[in-house]
């Protein structure tokens, strides 16, 4: 099949980066937000990004230009209603995004892809929630998803075959590397990852180091990019709290336990880079 158009529901964090990646992939692209408020933002954050590419000699202007021009913003879900795949990057919760599949099947015509950014809502319950449990498939991002280069792109039992090979054609299309995952809690990359994060955790709370040094150890020990503290603050502790519990809730294994000290950190409103504090400080502009 040939996908044109994209729009993609949600301009925070990931949405923005996604919508970002498709329309300098050519994509004609509409991003959705819940408000004017909301979608300006995260439309900043694109433009902003791109004239950042660009004075450090990684964007042409030409390609900055382009890109914004393929990008529009909308609050409205009848404005997706041309659009060949929809990528949805909106609130982990359920329930919102039942009611959002819903609105969007009165607009869009049959043949459309629906997708799903979620990365710990089971692919298969969500895509039994639409019309379209074919067309339904799984399309996990990286943040910051302009610069990640892997894409995981999961079947759920329902995903038909051309949905998939769509699927995986159109990552790749998009610049990135996919690779096929499994439709279970962590996919491939937060099965792995986060329970790296918390047993960081679990192991600074035994004393095994400062935060700094446990850092500085997995990052020039390791040649990761980030250390697990500087990772958990710019994942979100938030979303790394919430993942870790999905993850034991379907496992049972006490590897994805959230550590007490994530919990009261979640509860105490250190999320991380977002809330200038988790467990570095940082400045809020
Ligand atoms: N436009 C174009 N290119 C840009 C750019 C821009 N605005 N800003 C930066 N770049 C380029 C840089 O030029 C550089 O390119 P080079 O490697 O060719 O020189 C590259 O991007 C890296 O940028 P910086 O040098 O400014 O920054 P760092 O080297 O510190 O890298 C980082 C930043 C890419 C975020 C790196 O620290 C990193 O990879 N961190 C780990 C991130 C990670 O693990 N993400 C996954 C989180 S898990 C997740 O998302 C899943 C979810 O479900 C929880």
């Amino acid at each position: 099949m040939q996908i044109k158009m994209v729009g993609v529901l949600g301009c925070g964090l990931m949405g923005s980066g996604i919508a970002q990646v498709c329309a300098a992939a050519g994509y004609t692209t509409i991003v959705r937000e819940l408000d004017e408020t909301f979608l300006n933002k995260g439309l900043g954050r694109v433009k902003k990004f791109l004239d950042d590419g660009v004075a450090k000699g990684k964007v042409t202007a030409e390609a900055r230009d382009t890109t914004l021009a393929n990008l529009s913003g909308t609050t409205s879900i009848a404005a997706l209603k041309d659009c060949d795949l929809i990528i949805e990057a909106i609130i982990e919760n359920l329930e919102e995004k039942r009611t959002t599949y819903a609105a969007l099947e009165h607009v869009v015509g049959a043949h459309t892809i629906f997708l799903s950014n979620t990365s710990s809502l089971c692919i298969t319950e969500l895509a039994a929630a639409t019309k379209r449990p074919d067309r339904f498939g799984g399309l996990h991002f990286f943040n910051p998803v302009p610069l990640m280069k892997l894409v995981e792109v999961i079947r759920a039992l329902t995903t038909s075959d051309e949905t998939y090979q769509a699927v995986f054609a159109f990552a790749g299309s998009l610049g990135k590397e996919p690779i096929t995952a499994p439709d279970r809690p962590g996919f491939i990359v937060n099965r792995l990852l986060v329970p790296y994060l918390l047993d960081a955790i679990r192991a600074y709370e035994n004393g095994l180091g400062t935060i700094e040094d446990i850092d500085k150890g997995m990052k020039l020990g390791c040649g990761y990019p980030m250390g697990p503290f500087t990772l958990l603050d710019f994942v979100g502790l938030d979303t790394t709290y919430y993942i870790a519990n999905i993850m034991f809730e379907e496992f049972r294994e006490p590897a994805y336990a959230p550590p007490p000290l994530l919990k009261r950190m979640v509860l105490a409103g250190r999320m991380g880079r977002k809330s200038g504090r988790g467990f570095y400080t940082y400045e809020t502009k």
